[in-house]
Parts: C-alpha cells; structure tokens; sequence
C-alpha cells in the first residue's frame, strides 16, 4: 500500500526512527523497509517538513509502497462489529464449558447478538459454539441457551481436575465455577467411605471424589435422564466405573429406600433443605452431610433457622462443622456450603 514514509541513510535510520517516535510521527502500523543504502521509515498521514523540523528532522516526505503490521486482535471486543458507543457494554467474562461459550448480553446489544457471537469466535480458536444464556430453568435447573454463533452440536468434553465431563449444557446442568469446590470436598473423603451425590447432574462431584479419595464407592442420583446417560459415560471415560453408580430418579423417593452412607453431597442449592431430613436417615453415625444453599444477604439468618429445626427434628445430635461462602451467585446472593457432622442418635 502507497504510503507516506522519510527515505534516509541507514546510519541515520534509528535516530530518526526514535525522533518521529517521541514526536508522534511514526506510523506503527506499517514496517521500515530497506532499499539499497536507505531506509524507508512510515510516518502518519499528515506528516510535513514543517512538523518534522519541530522534531528536529530535516527531511522531506516521499510515498513508498509500505508493508502493512497485521495486528493480533486483543479480544473479541475489537472484532465485534457494534457501534462504538456500545462496545464498553460488551462483557469481559464468561463460561467455557468444553468448546462452547455461554455470554449473558445485556439489552442493548441483544439485536447484535450474532455479530458478537460471531466476533468471539474468530477471536477464540478453542471455541466452536457461542450460546447467550437466557438464565436456568426449572426442576432439572437446566440453561436456556441460545447459538448466536458457531456449530449447532452442543455436546463437549469439559476438562476440569484432569476429569473429561462429556456434557450437552443445553440439556443437563453444569457449573465450572464449582472446581476448587469439588477438590476441597474430595479431600475430606477417608479410604472406605460410601458416598452419596443426591443430585449428581453428569458427575463433577461423584467422579472428583472417586478420582481424588479412596472412598469405596459413590453414588449418583439425577432426576435429569440425561445426566445420568453423561454420569455413566463420563464414569467409564476416566476409568471409575468400577466405584461409581447412577440412579436415575427423584432423590426424596430413592434416598429413603437406602441406608448406610458415610457422606452426603447435596448440591440443589435453590431447594436442598426440603431434602435434608431424608439424608440425615441416611447418614451413618459419625458420617457427613454437605448442603449447598443459595442465601440472600437479608434471609441468611432464617434459612439458618429453617436448616436448624430440620436437623433438631432428626432425632440425632449435630454439629456444623463449617458455614462458608463458594461463590456470589447474583448481586444480593451468595452459594453457601455447610458441613454438618451427623454425630449420632440424640
Ligand atoms: C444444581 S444441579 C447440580 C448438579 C451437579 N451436582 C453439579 O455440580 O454439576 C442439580 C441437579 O439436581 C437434579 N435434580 C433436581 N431435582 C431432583 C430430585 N428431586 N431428585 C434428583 N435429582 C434432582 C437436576 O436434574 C440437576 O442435575
């Protein structure tokens, strides 16, 4: 491409280069070129003797065929083509899940969707689908997820703690936000246990536990067909499914068909005191149970209250062993987990 550019010697080259630099001049965009016993420096439209001379460069402005520097984009945020005055509103995280994007848009850039969708895929080569999350729904808690961009096929492999999770987030429920998590509570696991996961989804809990503990054996209950179509597949993926099992059904109709669990892993944040009392039945004295709940700032003491008269009701004595915050689920809420030792009968 013709541009404007200084044509100087080459022992003048670098001094002129950092001369129109300091002033503004240089044209970053464009390579110095050699030619002969010269060097061509690339200076910005606009540059003329009388500028250079206040830069202390006396030289006059030619044209030259120029080689243009391609520029990596710095994110999707410099591809997307939506106006400009819009672009700070683009938003800065979001969750992978295998090779699908999942992005929240606020209003003003929902009818642009598919150029941003678009726009995060050239940037991101890991990335074949682009979904915007409409929120999660219903009892299965599964995701509304729209394809803005990218392959129609939803189903990935999500790695997380050298686990493969075989998933189709539009179908079943899976939160990445949840590793360190899964980790922690692996490691209270002691060799020989027998684990329950009430509400396993595709087995981030359950295969974390296997994987990471000697626990004898774990099992899994969904309510989600396929959660539990993924929670085998998975199993078999990462090589435990000698120690883990899937039951597909509603947990407060099996659990009370069960006994004999030294650890309960209740992840249904939204609704898990109602099961509480059934999982109390069936932890073993001295056992384990881990409730997650999702606590807004102002009701944290009366969730407290309601898990309090549940476990009062048990006829067993207790102790939370530890009340604490994973993660901010919403402006206002908080997923908390507790750690309740099921001591024995009261
Ligand atoms: C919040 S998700 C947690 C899944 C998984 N533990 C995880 O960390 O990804 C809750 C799961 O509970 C399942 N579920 C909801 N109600 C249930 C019930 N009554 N019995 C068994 N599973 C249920 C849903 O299908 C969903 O997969």
């Amino acid at each position: 491409m013709e541009r404007p550019c200084l044509k100087v010697f080459k022992g003048k080259a670098e001094e002129t280069r950092k001369s129109l630099l300091n002033a503004s001049l240089l044209d970053p965009d464009f390579m110095l070129k050699v030619d002969g016993r010269f060097v061509l420096i690339p200076v910005r439209d606009g540059t003329d003797e009388s500028r250079l001379s206040e830069a202390g460069i006396r030289c006059k402005v030619t044209r030259s065929d120029m080689v243009q520097i391609k520029k990596v984009p710095r994110s999707y945020k410099d591809l997307a083509k939506v106006p400009d005055e819009l672009r700070g509103l683009l938003p800065t995280s979001f969750d992978v899940i295998g090779e699908v994007l999942i992005m929240k848009l606020p209003d003003e850039l929902l009818r642009y969707r598919e150029e941003v969708g678009k726009a995060v895929l050239d940037a991101n080569r890991h990335v074949r689908s682009v979904t915007l999350d409409r929120g999660v729904k219903g009892e299965l808690r599964v995701r509304d997820l729209e394809l803005i961009a990218g392959s129609t096929d939803l189903e990935t492999v999500h790695v997380e703690n050298n686990l493969r999770f075989k998933m189709d987030p539009s179908t079943v429920y899976f939160s990445p936000r949840l590793s360190t998590e899964r980790m922690r509570l692996a490691s209270l696991v002691r060799s020989g246990e027998m684990v329950l996961d009430m509400f396993c989804g595709v087995g981030p809990f359950a295969l974390t536990v296997a994987r990471y503990s000697e626990a004898k054996s774990v099992l899994g209950i969904d309510l989600n067909p396929d959660c539990i179509r993924f929670l085998r597949v998975n199993a078999a993926l990462n090589s435990l499914s000698d120690r883990v099992e899937g039951i597909l059904g509603d947990a407060g109709e099996i659990v009370p068909t069960l006994e004999g669990f030294n650890r309960v892993i209740m992840n249904l944040p939204h609704s898990s005191l109602e099961f509480l009392g059934p999982a109390l039945n069936v932890t073993r004295d001295g056992g384990w149970v881990h409730l997650y709940s999702i606590v807004e700032g102002s009701s944290y003491k009366e969730g407290l209250a309601r898990m309090m008269s549940v476990l009062n009701a048990s006829g067993k004595e207790w102790k939370i062993e530890t009340a604490k915050e994973v993660h901010q689920y919403s402006p206002t809420q908080h997923m908390m987990v507790f750690d309740i030792n099921v001591l024995g009968p009261a």
